[in-house]
């Protein structure tokens, strides 16, 4: 049995777009990447090739845009940096001479372990101009994570700093692989050991003069490693050809103009980081922000007023924050510069969205896609209207279905494998060295398996159910974790909920919450069940949680989204695999 406990009446009706994805309906029956293609690359690449670096960053350079600001760059403690297209040319095509330097060639990985530094993105844009491979890591990492990704990849170079490298010194031992350090704060106290050299030292030796590689569509550009539900992660492999569902996603989807000042919060270390935090604005000659400081609600809003933010990519466990935060305080800024607001990485709660037209007057945008894609792969669009809960339609060009176990196509309404047809541009090349796993994705006839549940409405809007493995079956009804985790975000109380399907000796599963209440509330039977009877009433009488379980927080991975398995296996007992991913 299957049922859409989503209210699907509801939805949001925006003002109609002047310029961007205009038409959607029209947009994807005259679709084609061809032409998506000769509208990024200039007739006269010089290279007759093709390289991300030059598309993204020496092209603007010879162009208008070369004294226009590419990066706006804020620090932890306040400082501010800035750098024109022109001035990231010029250190970009410094630092890929010294790579070079030290021996660094095409298709060799180098590996960089840094906070979001400007050396962070001087670093990627000059490693994509080698045609060497980038595997940016997040800076939270310990020392086994970061081993894993060095050993798997098999990386050359590492670029990190002198505080972060104490992390890597204890798993040095067992990189053989690894040839050269380069320390971007090296100061002189600092003894230097065997492997290490200073980027200061090396940059200021290296001519600012470097011709971007002129490569193949298909030569790999980045790895990023992410779990999958066994084994360690996977080393996710792109290539440069990813560039045109880049600039096409980040035009259509993030809506940028050339006029606008994005700010995207995510980390490199995470493909939204790598793929909307640079290579998108930057292939649309936008200016970006990037703030290297932790999640503050004062901070954040202080940005958006400062830096006149117009544009904002970010993911619901930071709106849900904001929410938490309060409203009183949007009312000490002047928020007046946004215009368009995107999220994405795990569902966007319904009430989220109402929170955001009532106190940013802006909708927001769900996007859905992956690591594995590469891109934005379903989406709302600025020219449609919203479903709040609903993750929006495919992307113009692409084919995402409902399938079952088969590979056969299921009709709207119905739950079932959310797959997409292999062959856009920026979808996964390979998993680093393991072929296998690879090939994985593509086990139910040839479909893309993305390995999430869904389902789609009649009027084409997808629903996020959950991760194929986190769908509850109660009493032989199918419930979506996420639908109950967002009915209990709509009660005063909860500030946060995981939820989980609890094995049940009578009902095969009991749906089982996890709950973090907000500031002001305190735990008892009463309030217990007080919100058991508020999703009793509000979502339906079987959908709501048997079992509340009050804490202090929820194990999170550092990408924001809620670790279900983790709370399933604590709950149960059982061994909790692997955890890399977590937040603390
Ligand atoms: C998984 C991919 C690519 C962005 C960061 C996450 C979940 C992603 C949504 C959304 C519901 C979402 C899915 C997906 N997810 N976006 N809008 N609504 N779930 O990348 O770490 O590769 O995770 O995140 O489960 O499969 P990722």
């Amino acid at each position: 049995m299957v049922t859409g406990v989503m209210k699907s009446g509801e939805i949001i009706n925006k003002a109609p777009v002047v310029t961007g994805l205009v038409n959607y309906e029209q947009a994807g029956k005259e679709f084609s990447w061809e032409a998506v293609k000769k509208e990024l690359f200039l007739p006269d690449n010089p290279a007759k090739k093709a390289n991300i670096a030059y598309e993204a960053i020496d092209k603007h350079a010879q162009s208008w845009r070369k004294n226009k600001v590419a990066l706006y760059w804020e620090g932890p403690d306040g400082t501010r940096q800035k750098y024109t297209f022109l001035e990231l040319k010029n250190l970009s095509d410094k630092c890929a001479n010294m790579l070079r330097s030290i021996g660094v060639k095409k298709g060799d990985r180098v590996f960089i372990f840094l906070p979001r530094l400007p050396e962070l993105y001087i670093s990627i844009i000059a490693i994509a101009k080698l045609g060497a491979i980038a595997g940016p890591m997040f800076s939270a990492f310990g020392p086994d994570a970061v081993r894993d990704r060095l050993q798997n990849s098999e990386a050359k170079v590492l670029i990190t700093t002198q505080e972060l490298k104490e992390r890597v010194d204890t798993v040095l031992w067992e990189l053989p692989k690894l040839e050269r350090i380069v320390l971007v704060d090296y100061r002189k106290e600092y003894e230097l050991e065997e492997k290490d050299v200073c980027y200061a030292t090396l940059m200021k030796d290296a001519s600012d003069k470097f011709e971007a590689v002129g490569l193949e569509l298909e030569d790999p550009l980045y790895i990023l490693y992410t779990s999958g539900t066994t084994g360690k992660s996977k080393g996710i492999t792109h290539v440069h050809y990813d560039m045109i569902s880049y600039y096409i996603t980040t035009k259509w989807v993030l809506d940028l103009r050339d006029e606008d000042i994005y700010w995207c919060t995510a980390d490199p270390g995470w493909v939204t980081g790598t793929v909307y935090g640079l290579w998108g604005p930057w292939l649309n000659g936008v200016s970006s922000y990037i703030y290297d400081g932790r999640f503050d609600a004062a901070k954040w809003y202080e940005i958006i007023q400062t830096y006149k933010i117009t544009v904002w990519y970010t993911a619901p466990t930071a709106l849900r924050m904001l929410m938490k935060a309060g409203d009183d305080l949007i009312k000490k800024y002047d928020l007046t510069s946004l215009r368009y607001i995107c999220s994405v990485g795990e569902p966007l709660n319904p009430e989220v969205i109402r929170w955001g037209v009532k106190v940013y007057q802006l909708p927001i945008h769900d996007t859905w896609w992956q690591t594995e894609t590469g891109a934005i792969m379903i989406a709302n669009y600025p020219c449609l209207p919203i479903k709040p809960g609903s993750m929006g339609k495919p992307f113009p060009g692409t084919k995402a279905a409902i399938i079952d176990g088969k590979g056969n196509e299921l009709p709207a309404g119905q739950h079932g494998l959310l797959a997409l047809q292999p062959g856009w541009p920026s979808m996964l090349r390979a998993v680093w060295g393991d072929e296998k796993r690879f090939r994985e994705y593509f086990s139910i006839n040839g479909w893309y398996a993305t390995g999430d549940t869904a389902y789609k409405d009649e009027d084409g809007y997808f629903w996020f159910v959950g991760r194929a493995d986190d769908v509850i079956n109660t009493s032989g009804h199918r419930v979506g974790p996420f639908e109950v985790e967002s009915a209990l975000l709509e009660h005063r109380a909860v500030a946060e909920a995981g939820v989980i399907g609890k094995p049940d000796v009578e009902r095969g599963e009991i749906i089982k919450a996890f709950v973090v209440l907000r500031e002001g509330f305190a735990i008892s039977k009463a309030l217990e069940e007080e919100i058991k009877v508020f999703i009793k009433h509000r979502l339906a009488a079987h959908a709501y949680p048997r079992e509340i379980e009050f804490c202090g927080n929820l194990p999170k991975t550092r990408s924001g989204k809620i670790m279900r398995r983790l709370l399933k296996a604590r709950d149960l007992g059982l061994p909790t695999g692997d955890i890399s991913t977590l937040e603390d």
